[in-house]
């Protein structure tokens, strides 16, 4: 378990390069298994889930190559194997994502049920598999495995019960080498699900996309190699624009791509926050009191959840009553407490506040927050619970006056590549160990 010391109380300044999307390598690299032909990849980001993908594709037969820092090449000649190792499955969530690669080269995909990954709600992959099924796949579940079946997918008619994020991209990768046509209804339109779709393009596959959320794909034969960028890490971007903002700072967070990011924008305006969008990055500062908000999360293009938790933090800085309604994911403010520690004032609840109801309204899930500001932070002794909230103690620590230990680091680093160096070189007084 890895710790570092923190002495808070320096406002971050500077600039700092943006990473490529974590949550896009990783199903790009699960992307490359559909072909045997060689995938290269740039902007990759080199962090630990880059790292627990890449394992997991050489378990199942591919072979990768770093050709030059943050670019690799990767192909699998053969899939080795339909079983996805048990131990590779529970180091994140991605295990399922193996499905559309092994169904088109072996006809059989067997994936541990047990996931690893963030701790944020119960994360069921029900709407991978009824998609799977609906295109003609054997599902069963036995001995602690999804295992799925099928000589030749075929299209079909599909209508996701929520606009998710990994299932529409595995049933895209699914669909591009199905027999026929499919549509999936009510499908994710997030950023890094485009920039999916247009690899696939790039690889031979045929995918309209309307402005209704649905995807039409016409099966192909087969798909090739591709070169691809990654896209930048809008997730990442916000979060050093949380940092920067709350700690009275300003940092250029270059290669932020401005339309990946404007409803974090428009709420880092309404808040008092300053950021200006230049040719290199958008650069965020403060040079007033900020003001409070009321917010909900959602699915693109909403408030990203995962700008959630850095966010509240920034919140604790301004001045009444905000307001922040989580609508994606059940259990998203685990966080808080430690936040509430170091002497933030902030009350969970299990109603819908501020907004409409939303899927958990039903339920005992304390999905919304009030948080009055602005209040002093201080030091505390706090354990990572997982990735973002991980950086939201980073930037409460940064922040606060005196000494924190936050521990369980690596956490973060699953997420943020190079982040002590990058932290440090703004300002913040950071040391490994206590
Ligand atoms: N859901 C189901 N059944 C399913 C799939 C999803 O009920 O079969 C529910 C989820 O429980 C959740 C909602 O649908 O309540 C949305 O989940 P979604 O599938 O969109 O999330 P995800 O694909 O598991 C990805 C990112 C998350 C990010 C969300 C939302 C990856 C690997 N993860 O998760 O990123 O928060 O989309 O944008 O792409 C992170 O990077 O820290 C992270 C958690």
């Amino acid at each position: 378990m890895t710790t570092w010391t923190i002495d808070g109380g320096t406002p971050l300044i500077g600039s700092a390069r943006l990473s490529g999307a974590k949550n896009s390598i990783t199903k790009l690299l699960m992307l490359s298994m559909l072909t045997g032909d060689p995938c290269i990849f740039t902007n990759v980001p080199e962090v630990g889930d880059s790292q627990i993908t890449l394992d997991l594709c050489r378990a199942l037969g591919a072979h990768y190559a770093r050709l030059a820092p943050h670019q690799l090449q990767i192909q699998t000649r053969q899939v080795k194997s339909s079983e996805v190792p048990y131990e590779l499955a529970t180091r994140n969530r991605l295990a399922v994502m193996t499905i559309p690669a092994l169904l088109h080269r072996t006809g059989r995909a067997i994936v541990p049920a047990a996931a690893g990954g963030d701790k944020i709600g119960p994360r069921p992959v029900d709407f991978h598999l009824e998609g799977y099924q609906r295109m003609g796949a054997r599902v069963d579940i036995h001995d602690g495995v999804y295992d799925v079946r099928a000589d030749k997918l075929r299209g079909a008619d599909l209508l996701l019960p929520y606009p998710s994020v990994t299932t529409t991209e595995n049933l895209l990768m699914g669909a591009v080498l199905a027999k026929g046509r499919t549509f999936i209804h009510n499908a994710a339109i997030e950023p890094e699900v485009i920039d999916l779709v247009m690899c696939l393009q790039k690889m031979g596959a045929i995918i309209d996309y309307n402005t209704d959320r649905t995807y039409v794909i016409e099966g192909v034969e087969s798909l090739t190699g591709v070169a691809h960028e990654v896209l930048p890490d809008r997730i990442v971007a916000a979060s050093l624009a949380c940092a920067a903002v709350a700690t009275q700072g300003d940092v250029l967070v270059m290669g932020a791509r401005q339309a990946d990011m404007v409803t974090f924008l428009n709420t880092i305006r309404r808040v008092g926050g300053r950021f200006e969008v230049h040719k290199e990055g958008i650069r965020f500062f403060y040079d007033q009191p900020l003001c409070s908000i009321a917010i909900e999360t959602n699915v693109h293009p909403g408030f990203m959840t995962d700008w959630q938790a850095p966010f509240v933090v920034l919140m604790t800085q301004a001045k009444g009553m905000s307001v922040v309604h989580e609508t994606v994911f059940e259990n998203r403010f685990g966080y808080v407490s430690e936040l509430q520690k170091m002497g933030a004032d902030i009350a969970l609840y299990d109603s819908c506040l501020g907004g409409s109801a939303c899927r958990f309204h039903f339920s005992n899930y304390r999905h919304s927050c009030v948080i009055k500001g602005p209040t002093p932070l201080h030091g505390a002794d706090m354990a990572v619970p997982d990735l973002r909230a991980g950086f939201t103690y980073l930037i409460a620590a940064i922040l606060a006056k005196g000494r924190s230990t936050i521990h369980n680091v690596e956490q973060i680093e699953r997420g943020y590549e190079g982040l002590k160096n990058t932290l440090i070189s703004l300002g913040a007084r950071i040391q490994e160990g206590i």
